[in-house]
């Protein structure tokens, strides 16, 4: 008596229908015109394909054999059946294409008359299977799922190979993304460009297999910069004459080269095999190129490199063109408020130049002091500012040969002020009203406005403080002549950590030859400007 373990049809989506491994078993009974089951063999599961031609009957006995089957097999079962089954390479082996016949003259058996019942089938229809069925021995069965079975062995590999090939593109797609994404994330008008194509040529040699990849760049005002790495098959003189070449073609369209030897190109680059390059830009400006050489392996650049590139490149075009126009708005910026100023500085022919040498100054201060660049910037756009509040003073006390009143005094202490109310709405001057504001503040608290001391002065306007001290001791006054540099050092002296930051004077007393070199340019430029006897 045969011990079955049946386990009836159990519920097979559309979905799971063509995916292997019942494609497998379709595609088995499709060159065989065999019926077939499919069977977990490890769990005794037997699972009817929709549609299969045969009650789901799987004896015990013949399930122990199909355990650790690894290749097509018949089995001769006592009682009277031809089991056949062809292990599945998909899905890890665990599956197994599993059929039977009755043996030529066998009868039913019962557990296989139950099995069927269990599974729905009906007698007359179990009667019908059984007669129709085709009746052959063990042996050309053999012969004919061995054939089967390569061809099915064949299609596995096949989609194996195709789904290490998506493997692969489904990572470099994956690190594509990921550099992008760090690109982006690192737009950052702080952010410069060298600094961008660091990352790229760090990157990009686990993208594009070639053996270098060269970015040149040339943002508006500035030198053309190469960057590279890898083995490059030339030296950056002649990087630099196939550049000009390049540049030379109007196209704006990635250049791809694959076959370089025989071409006019090979005498003067031996060790160009093949390349792409991608011109950086944005809208009509070129800033450079992005170029790979020598793809690995002796293959052709395609379209996936270059196209990838010139991702990049635009990237990296849009970069330099944003930073541009931010420069091209602070000269703008800046060139409106020194004209500005200088208006409201002619006013007092003995002032005249004062708001302009004291933020040139103080910038020399900020970079002795190694301040960053956008902290500089605001404290020159702070130092030509700083007085515009006198304005709103009375020209009469600001032109007054003698010494104030304490009421005109007071006067003259409403203009850091009023320079603030002023500037305060203008969004893109924020950033320098610390210095209009606290410009007369002193280090030990006895200031104005505010009576701020030590490092609660913000350090905008403990520099201008510095500076426009300096201007105001060096320059000559209608009732006295400019102190000379040693009087002003000794002022400094007894005033350090009193009424100006030491470290910022530090800077000073470090840079205090430019500074005499910059008022005597600033001094001499003013007098031709204005016809003074030159
Ligand atoms: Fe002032």
């Amino acid at each position: 008596m045969l011990a079955a373990t049946i386990v009836a049809p159990v519920g097979v989506t559309k979905a799971d229908q063509s995916s292997p491994p019942f494609a497998a078993v379709a595609r088995l009974v499709q060159q065989t015109s065999l019926p077939f089951l499919c069977v977990e063999a490890s769990r005794g599961v037997c699972f009817d394909r929709q549609g299969s031609e045969l009650p789901p009957f799987l004896p015990e006995r013949i399930l122990s054999q199909l355990l650790g089957l690894s290749e097509p097999a018949t089995i001769d079962d006592v009682d009277g059946l031809i089991a056949y089954a062809v292990p599945l390479p998909s899905h890890g082996g665990r599956f197994i294409a599993y059929g039977y016949q009755l043996a030529a003259g066998a009868p039913l058996p019962a557990e296989l008359r139950h099995a069927a019942k269990e599974a729905g089938w009906s007698d007359a229809r179990l009667q019908a299977w059984a007669t129709d069925q085709p009746r052959c021995t063990a042996e050309p069965l053999a012969a004919l799922l061995r054939f089967a079975a390569s061809d099915i062995a064949g299609d596995a590999a096949v989609a194996e190979s195709q789904i290490l090939e998506l493997s692969e593109q489904l990572d470099r797609t994956y690190e594509e993304i990921s550099l992008l994404h760090s690109l982006s994330h690192n737009l950052q008008i702080s952010t410069s460009p060298a600094e961008l194509v660091a990352l790229c040529l760090d990157r990009l040699p686990g993208l594009i297999d070639a053996e270098s990849h060269l970015v040149q760049l040339r943002p508006p005002g500035e030198s053309s910069r190469i960057w590279s790495n890898g083995d490059l098959p030339f030296s950056i003189a002649d990087a630099n004459q196939l550049l000009i070449r390049l540049d030379a073609q109007e196209s704006s369209r990635p250049i791809v080269r694959n076959f370089i030897a025989g071409s006019p190109l090979a005498a003067k680059y031996p060790r160009l095999r093949n390349f792409v390059a991608v011109p950086v830009r944005e809208g009509r400006h070129r800033f450079g190129w992005i170029i790979s050489t020598n793809l690995s392996g002796g293959r052709e650049f395609g379209t996936i490199e270059a196209s990838f590139l010139n991702t990049i490149a635009t990237i990296l075009g849009t970069h330099v063109r944003n930073i541009d126009l931010l420069h091209e708005q602070n000269d703008l910026l800046v060139g409106f408020v020194r004209s500005f100023v200088s208006t409201l500085d002619a006013k007092d022919p003995y002032t005249r130049g004062h708001s302009e040498r004291v933020a040139l100054i103080a910038r020399r201060i900020g970079e002795q002091m190694r301040l960053p660049d956008e902290y500089i910037e605001a404290i020159y756009l702070s130092g030509l500012l700083h007085d515009v509040g006198k304005i709103g003073v009375d020209d009469q006390i600001l032109r007054k040969n003698g010494p104030l009143t304490d009421e005109e005094f007071a006067q003259v202490k409403k203009h850091p002020v009023i320079g603030y109310n002023i500037l305060s709405s203008l969004k893109n001057l924020r950033h320098v009203l610390p210095g209009v504001r606290n410009h007369h503040e002193s280090f030990d608290g006895t200031g104005y406005p505010d009576g701020l001391a030590g490092d609660d002065i913000p350090l905008l306007a403990r520099v201008l403080a510095v500076a426009d001290a300096y201007d105001a001791m060096s320059s000559d006054r209608p009732y006295r002549k400019g102190m000379p540099s040693e009087k002003i050092d000794e002022v400094f002296r007894r005033g350090r950590n009193r009424q100006w930051d030491g470290e910022v004077l530090d800077g000073y007393f470090d840079c205090r030859d430019d500074i005499l070199m910059i008022c005597a340019a600033y001094s001499f430029e003013n007098r031709r400007a204005f016809g003074d006897g030159i």
